[in-house]
């Protein structure tokens, strides 16, 4: 070779090499934008921009949107996964519906690189407070033991949260979202499979099983959708902060006026940030005699904390269309704000014997312990779970209850009287007082 033909060639190979690390370096960054988070939330203009907001706010913030919603993985594995995601494209063209779902999420791949879903989580202690909007901010405070591990006083079969995500569980779900489910299936440890239908749906929504399409497996995502932005009732965020003493509950009112300051509403970010610091100047004119060391926390809870009440109640509503707010996305491990575990254990799918899915409040928590001003009620509540008759054994049994009462009865449960004001075991708030709307409990009777 010349020398002028190997300079060129030396020329030539300096230049692919060139190319060859600009190429790499913008594919590398390329790859590594399409991973951030930044690009989940905003490439496709700004498609869900509350979602951002509140996983920076949740346990996971630290945790990048692709490691949950593609998982972890190696690089082939990935490119792979993430081309199955170009066909979002398309939604850019056609639009979205709203609210957004997911139901890619596969939480082997997600979750269980983090967390082991053998993991048993020990039955744990709840104790939630509620504040009453009056002058006092009475609170009310009720304690679960939460059976995590499964109902105790069937120890030997007790099947825990996570058998549920073992692939024990499959369903079929009539909404993109799965809250309206219609056929269940459960394989048990000892290989007995229950099928479970949905009595009120016509026909008995017999024909489930062979629409072996719609057929979904129950993972962990099923039951903790909004581990990775939670979209909070604004009314507990308030109860927390009260109960914490982050908002100092001996000030007059104050629930209440926290509680209307959420529901205000606004159509940009500025008029949140303006309702704010004017629900701040209005408390504190309000309440000029109010001499407790408590307005100085409140200054301090409502102006240091405005960012953060700010992002709630942008988190509260969602500025791009009126008809979606938190309530649209609601929390699938309880079922006070949305079906959640109700979307099961709700009576109304049973076995063509008639069987629920069961239903008992004990099932997954204690009998509720309302406590009011921290009296705590003489009655028999139960916390052990000692001696049980056989008939509350029955899945439908709380179906049931009411009829089969006698004087006995209070040989365990003390003295009764009927009501809502917590005295004895049949006038508890937290059973009576609530329209638990999502449990169909005339399905058994
Ligand atoms: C800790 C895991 C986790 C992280 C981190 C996470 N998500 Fe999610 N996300 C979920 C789960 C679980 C669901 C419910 C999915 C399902 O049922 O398939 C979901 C659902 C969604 C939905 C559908 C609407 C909704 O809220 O239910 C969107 C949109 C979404 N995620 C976007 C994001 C974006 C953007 C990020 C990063 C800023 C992110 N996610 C981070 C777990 C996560
Ligand atoms: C990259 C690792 C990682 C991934 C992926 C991940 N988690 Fe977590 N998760 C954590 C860590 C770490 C914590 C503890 C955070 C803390 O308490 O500060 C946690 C906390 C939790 C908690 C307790 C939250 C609370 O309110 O205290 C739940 C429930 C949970 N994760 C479920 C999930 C589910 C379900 C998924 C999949 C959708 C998931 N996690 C994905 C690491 C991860
Ligand atoms: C049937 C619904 C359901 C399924 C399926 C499920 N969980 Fe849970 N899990 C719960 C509930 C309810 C709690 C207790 C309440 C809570 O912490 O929100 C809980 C608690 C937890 C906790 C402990 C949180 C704490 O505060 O101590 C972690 C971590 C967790 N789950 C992870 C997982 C993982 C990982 C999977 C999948 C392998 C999974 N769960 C499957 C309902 C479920
Ligand atoms: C997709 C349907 C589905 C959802 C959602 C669901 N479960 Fe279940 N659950 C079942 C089925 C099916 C069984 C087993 C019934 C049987 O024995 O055939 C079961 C059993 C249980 C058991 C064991 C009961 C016993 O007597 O041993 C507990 C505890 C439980 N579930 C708690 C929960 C909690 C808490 C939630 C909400 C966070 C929830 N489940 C959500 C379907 C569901
Ligand atoms: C399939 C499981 C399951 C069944 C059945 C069930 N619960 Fe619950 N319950 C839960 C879970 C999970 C939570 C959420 C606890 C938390 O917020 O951490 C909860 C929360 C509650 C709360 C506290 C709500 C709040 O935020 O103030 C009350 C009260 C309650 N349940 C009462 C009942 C009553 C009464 C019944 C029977 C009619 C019942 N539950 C049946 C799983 C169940
Ligand atoms: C031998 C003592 C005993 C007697 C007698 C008794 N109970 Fe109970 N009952 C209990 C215990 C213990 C629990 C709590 C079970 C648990 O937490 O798992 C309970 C729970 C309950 C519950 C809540 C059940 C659920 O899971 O939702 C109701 C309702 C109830 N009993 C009603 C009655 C009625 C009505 C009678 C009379 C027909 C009665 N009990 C007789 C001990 C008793």
């Amino acid at each position: 070779m010349s020398s002028s033909k190997k300079r060129k060639f030396l020329i030539g190979l300096l230049g692919a090499g060139i190319a060859f690390v600009v190429i790499g370096a913008i594919s590398v960054t390329g790859w590594e934008y399409s991973n951030s988070n930044e690009f989940c939330a905003n490439a496709c203009h700004q498609v869900h921009p509350q979602e951002p907001v509140a996983h920076e706010l949740s346990p996971h913030a630290k945790v990048d949107c692709v490691e949950c919603h593609i998982g972890r993985m190696n690089f082939f594995r990935s490119a792979i996964e993430k081309s199955g995601h170009v066909a979002h494209a398309w939604s850019l063209l056609v639009g979205y519906e709203r609210p957004t779902h997911s139901t890619s999420l596969d939480s082997a791949k997600s979750c269980e690189s983090c967390h082991s879903g053998k993991a048993h989580h020990d039955n744990s202690i709840r104790i939630i407070s509620h504040f009453d909007e009056d002058r006092n901010n009475t609170e009310r405070k009720i304690l679960l033991i939460m059976r995590l591990m499964g109902r105790n006083f069937v120890d030997e079969e007790s099947l825990g949260l996570n058998w549920h995500a073992s692939g024990a569980v499959r369903y079929r779900a009539d909404d993109p979202q799965g809250s309206v489910i219609t056929w269940v299936e459960a394989t048990l440890p000892d290989g007995t499979v229950h099928t479970y239908h949905n009595v009120r749906s016509e026909g008995g929504d017999q024909s489930s099983a062979d629409k072996a399409v719609d057929v979904r497996t129950v993972n962990c995502a099923t039951c903790h959708n909004r581990v990775g932005h939670p979209f909070p009732d604004p009314d507990r965020v308030i109860d927390v902060a009260l109960r914490n003493g982050t908002l100092n509950r001996d000030l007059p009112y104050i629930k209440q006026h926290m509680t209307e300051l959420l529901g205000q509403d606004f159509s940009t970010e500025e008029e949140a940030r303006t309702l704010v610091e004017q629900a701040a100047d209005h408390y504190l004119a309000s309440y000029p005699d109010v001499r407790v060391k408590g307005i100085e926390d409140l200054r301090q809870y409502l102006r240091d904390g405005q960012d953060r009440l700010v992002a709630l109640k942008v988190r509260s509503k969602f500025l791009e269309d009126e008809n979606i707010s938190w309530d649209s996305f609601p929390d699938n491990t309880g079922h006070v704000n949305g079906p959640g575990c109700f979307r099961c254990h709700n009576g109304r799918l049973q076995t063509t014997e008639g069987v629920p899915i069961p239903v008992n409040c004990t099932t997954c928590h204690s009998i509720p312990l309302v406590t009011r001003r921290n009296q705590v009620p003489a009655h028999f509540t139960n916390i052990l779970d000692v001696g049980t008759p056989d008939d509350h054994r029955d899945p439908a049994f709380i179906a049931k209850h009411a009829e089969l009462f006698e004087d006995y009865c209070e040989d365990c449960h003390g003295d009764i009287d009927f009501g809502v004001d917590d005295k004895s075991h049949c006038s508890n708030s937290s059973c009576h007082d609530t329209e638990w709307k999502y449990l169909d409990l005339d399905a058994l009777r």
